[in-house]
């Protein structure tokens, strides 16, 4: 764990600079606006160590797979996140000299993340090998109203010489993945040219053929004004620039506008992608810098306004919640149904793909209740389009009848993992699927999406459960062997509770599904009998079968739900007893040992409980949390809000703002000693849901909003604010009082502490507690 980022309520800080903490702090300060995004890598030229890393959404890779011992079924690709042409190079030279931190002293040094309007600053003062003396400041943002684009405003003041600077700003394409598995780079260059005062670069990816159109325009401004400079087109392979060379003097600033866009083949014709991206840059251009970032920071203020959470009495806390909304938003503004959330988001390369289970199980309820409808629809209808590869990703592991198998990590709805314990085993990722249109439905009460799209991916999955469980003639029950739960340091296990269960969950929610929309629209049910080729009485028959005769294994002794068959032969020892030195496990044991081991990579049995609290009674909940949470390490970051949700439930707050901390805080003191590889998006929403279902006790029963709000001692107050169907409101926990407030036209029944209140629209309402 590290503590260096400076707690500020809204902004992430750091001061002084330690090239050790480079990388972490170059994933901390990432910046992006849903379509793309970046490391916080340097401008001027940097020779220490770094992850270089621009990322455009939507475009990645196809990695051939590299693996020990080819297994049949295996992908053909791993898709990789992309590092793409990177916009932002200024090269500095000070009469000559190379500006370079790695090979400087650095004096002074400082980067700010401003979370309200959505910039990066990084101020510094150096003193060159020469001695020369110069301050730099950078400011920096990839716009959220201009999405295609980003701007930076470089300023360099000389402290104690006066002379020649040269500057070279640049679109450098000949980047590389760092993760490439054979050492090779991913782009080809199919144009670069010069117009007027903007320089263009267009690449495409090899293999999947994605054009990215970049496009610059640089301006030299001193002492407040344009110098009006006409720049030296520079160009060598993937590569443009436009050099200018100026003279300074001591004291006197000179500031460098460079304006960027990155336009997509996703997006545009590829034959139009040139002079689009003329037509964004002269856009933004036009606008100019301070408007640009006038925009940025009403933008932000808007999003603030809908989904802020205020922390009273508590700034690391505050600031930690902030920042995790503010990294969701920067990866994922919902308004394109082709894209989703990737577990690094733009901030890194690791973990390849875009779209795990993460985005059902975790980052759905923060979209559901801080945004549009339209933008949970979206993610669920990312997933129905991708049925008909879920259907051929089955069959290709021998399932039929439109089983279908959604992949681990995709980025086209083909599966690209390729650890066969993962790939072919850590199936309960299809429940998820289905879990996000239950509670989809359940939180919109918008139950036109089962008859729509809903269903028919239900009854995929529900086929593909139906097959691949088994009879046991020996248990006299339906077993399902040879899985990896969501701990996975168990690998390859017989009866894991939490697949089972979501497996059977799966089956029962589609029987119920079919009568739903037999109820409300027979003909579409009809329709989609007919197109699924389902055999309603025949294939139910079986899936209720199965429903009363699974096996689920328990320990009736501890009265606890067992983790999977073997749970209990494991040597037991609590993570308390382990030397610290020995942690994070994944770091320091050797595979063998930790899947041997009892210990838990993240929530398991207790994820189970989570998603289906209300089948089980308290003293039940309780009895497996106390179990589990001592054998638990948390080293996916996917774990600790699980944890702080189950806790506070059971009014365990101490541990529950524990848990809260460590997910908030996990990147930004870098918990798990990983964050240099980028940042843990889809765990962010995880970070939302300990606030608002963990503190605040959210909860959708029988179509209505339910809350059971508790305050962590160190909290003056919190409040948060969800759309709930037509209405919106906030809600403010203090130490005696619950209060609510109604900020839309219509009335609400909301549930306090199990009583029903009548929430006016807008109106207030004030519960003593
Ligand atoms: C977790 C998975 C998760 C993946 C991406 C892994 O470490 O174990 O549950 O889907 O990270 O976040």
């Amino acid at each position: 764990m590290k503590n260096y980022i400076k707690h500020q309520e809204w902004q992430i800080i750091e001061e002084g600079f330690d090239p050790h903490l480079n990388k972490i702090s170059e994933s901390i300060f990432s910046i992006g606006n849903g379509r793309m995004g970046q490391r916080a890598n340097f401008e001027e030229t940097y020779t220490g160590e770094t992850l270089q890393g621009n990322y455009v959404a939507g475009v990645y890779y196809p990695d051939k797979t590299r693996v020990g011992w080819w297994k049949n079924g295996y992908p053909e690709y791993f898709a990789k996140v992309l590092n793409a042409t990177n916009w932002i190079g200024i090269r500095v030279a000070v009469n000559g000299e190379e500006l370079d931190l790695n090979t400087g002293k650095v004096l002074e040094f400082s980067r700010v993340l401003d979370m309200q309007l959505g910039t990066l600053t990084r101020k510094f003062i150096v003193e060159l090998r020469s001695g020369n003396v110069l301050g730099v400041e950078a400011v920096r943002f990839c716009s959220l109203v201009d999405d295609e684009a980003g701007a930076i405003c470089y300023s360099i003041t000389p402290h104690n010489f006066e002379g020649q600077i040269s500057i070279e700003s640049s679109l450098d394409g000949d980047v590389k993945n760092q993760d490439s598995n054979y050492d090779e780079k991913f782009w080809t260059e199919i144009s670069k040219t010069e117009q007027n005062s903007f320089a263009l670069l267009t690449m495409e990816t090899k293999k999947t053929a994605f054009w990215v159109s970049s496009g610059i325009h640089t301006e030299i401004h001193q002492n407040g004004a344009p110098l009006g400079l006409k720049p030296k087109f520079v160009s060598k392979e993937k590569y443009v620039a436009q050099q200018f060379t100026v003279d300074v003097k001591k004291g006197e600033t000179t500031a460098i506008y460079k304006y960027a866009v990155n336009l997509s083949s996703e997006n545009y014709t590829k034959n139009k992608m040139e002079a689009e991206a003329v037509a964004t840059l002269q856009k933004i251009v036009a606008k100019g810098f301070d408007r640009m970032r006038q925009e940025q920071a009403q933008a932000w203020a808007g999003k603030w306004q809908n989904g802020d959470v205020v922390i009273e009495g508590d700034v690391a806390a505050q600031q930690a919640i902030r920042f995790n909304i503010f990294q969701l938003h920067q990866t994922y503004t919902g308004e394109d149904a082709r894209l989703n959330i990737g577990p690094k988001g733009f901030t890194g390369e690791k973990y390849g793909g875009s779209t795990y289970w993460d985005t059902e199980a975790y980052c759905l309820p923060f979209y559901l209740a801080t945004a549009p409808q339209q933008v949970a629809e979206n993610l669920l209808i990312y997933r129905y389009k991708q049925l008909d590869k879920a259907i051929e990703n089955a069959e290709k592991l021998g399932f039929k009848n439109g089983a279908a198998l959604y992949p681990m990590v995709t980025m086209n709805g083909e599966e690209c993992h390729n650890e066969w314990e993962i790939t072919f085993e850590e199936i309960h990722r299809n429940g998820a699927i289905a879990f996000a249109i239950f509670n989809y439905s359940r939180y919109t009460g918008d139950q036109g999406y089962l008859a729509k799209y809903g269903l028919e991916v239900l009854i995929g999955i529900a086929r593909f459960w139906a097959q691949r469980v088994n009879w046991s003639i020996e248990k006299e029950r339906y077993v399902m062997l040879g899985v990896t739960g969501p701990n996975e340091y168990e690998n390859n296990v017989n009866n894991n509770w939490y697949t089972s269960t979501i497996a059977t969950w799966c089956l029962k929610y589609t029987i119920e599904a079919i009568e739903l929309v037999k109820g409300m629209d027979p003909v579409r049910l009809t329709e989609l009998f007919a197109k699924t080729n389902f055999k309603e009485q025949e294939e139910t028959g079986h899936w209720q079968e199965i429903i009363d005769q699974m096996f689920y294994p328990v320990d009736e002794k501890l009265g606890i739900f067992l983790q999977q068959d073997g749970y209990l032969d494991k040597e037991q020892v609590l993570v308390k007893d382990l030397p610290a030195s020995d942690r994070p496990l994944n770091q320091k044991w050797s595979w063998d040992r930790i899947l041997r081991s009892c210990f838990i990579k993240q929530a398991d049995v207790l994820q189970g409980i989570y998603f289906f609290e209300e089948d089980y009674d308290l003293e039940t909940i309780r009895r497996n949390y106390d179990f589990y949470e001592p054998r638990t390490v948390h080293e996916s970051s996917l774990s600790p809000c699980v944890h702080a949700i189950i806790a506070a439930k059971l009014g365990d707050l101490d541990r529950a703002y524990e848990f809260y901390l460590r997910t908030s805080r996990l990147d930004l003191d870098d918990y798990n000693n990983d964050t240099e590889d980028g940042l843990h998006i889809t765990s962010m929403a995880g970070t939302w849901l300990s606030v608002v279902e963990g503190f605040g006790g959210m909860r959708i029963k029988e179509g209505a909003l339910h809350l059971h709000p508790i305050l962590p001692q160190k909290w003056t107050s919190y409040a948060f604010k969800i759309g709930f169907r037509q209405a919106v409101v906030t809600v403010k926990v203090s130490d005696k009082q619950v209060k609510l407030s109604n900020e839309s036209n219509v009335n609400l029944e909301i549930h306090v502490f199990g009583l029903a209140h009548q929430l006016q629209a807008n109106s207030n309402l004030e519960l003593n507690t």
